[in-house]
């Protein structure tokens, strides 16, 4: 009996180790993966301070009032190469997944956020992968937001090496709006009924917002 039990115990324990170091080797080549999108994810944030401190010289005001960076998670990674039936893989990551490192700038005025959009592109080192443009479009929900996917080169001690970025830019509205409903979307307990009110009273709240932000610039030029 208690040779069983330790008998058991040590196979567990084997096994147990086992899984560990697999889950940790085969973890290594993602972690270190991840480390790109968080350098990539930095620089891309570094440009935009530097465009807003130029800015901030050349019109004596700062056209970013927030940057927000985040890394996706493992298992949101995961979710996703598999909702869209792609191998668990590296490849399928660097490949299809374009939203690991993300930022997001918070403007006051939406022709601030073109601008900005501009400034990056024009940089010589960044490549456009993707652009939409919900601002001129706006997702039939009320979701407004400049979106471009972005590469940049990162340099290790093993040379340059191209990631990409997803990069949000949107007014304080839009920001406002887009967390707002966001809480809402996951709130998953909302009874069916409640639905289709609850929907188009979000898109009125995005008209609200986008009419917000046309009148505070047209404030903004007629004292500047
Ligand atoms: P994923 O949605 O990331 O798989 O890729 P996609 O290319 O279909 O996405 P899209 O460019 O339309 O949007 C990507 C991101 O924008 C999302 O992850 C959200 O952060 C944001 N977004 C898009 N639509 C909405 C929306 O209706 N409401 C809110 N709150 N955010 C949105
Ligand atoms: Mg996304």
């Amino acid at each position: 009996m208690l040779l069983d039990y330790f008998r058991n115990f040590l196979f567990r324990e084997f096994i147990d180790r086992n899984v560990v170091s697999l889950v940790r080797k085969n973890m290594e080549p993602f972690r270190v993966l991840l480390s790109y999108y968080r350098c990539a994810m930095m620089a891309v944030e570094t440009k935009f301070n530097v465009l807003n401190e130029q800015f901030s010289l050349q019109y004596d005001r700062n056209p970013i009032e927030s940057i927000k960076t985040r890394l996706k998670s493992v298992e949101s990674i995961i979710k996703k190469i598999q909702a869209r039936n792609l191998p668990v893989s590296l490849e399928s990551v660097v490949n299809h997944i374009h939203d690991v490192a993300g930022v997001r700038i918070v403007c006051s005025f939406t022709d601030d956020i073109y601008r900005l959009a501009d400034c990056l592109l024009q940089q010589d080192d960044v490549k456009l992968i993707r652009r939409k443009d919900y601002i001129q479009n706006p997702k039939p929900g009320g979701y407004r937001s400049l979106h471009l996917i972005v590469e940049v080169p990162i340099f290790l001690e093993q040379g340059r090496r191209e990631m990409r970025v997803e990069v949000q830019l949107r007014t304080i509205a839009m920001d406002f709006w887009a967390s707002v409903d966001h809480k809402i979307r996951y709130k998953k307990d909302i009874a069916e009924s409640e639905q289709a009110a609850i929907a188009q009273e979000l898109a009125e709240c995005a008209a609200l917002c986008a009419d917000m932000d046309r009148r505070m610039e047209n404030l903004r030029s007629r004292v500047f």
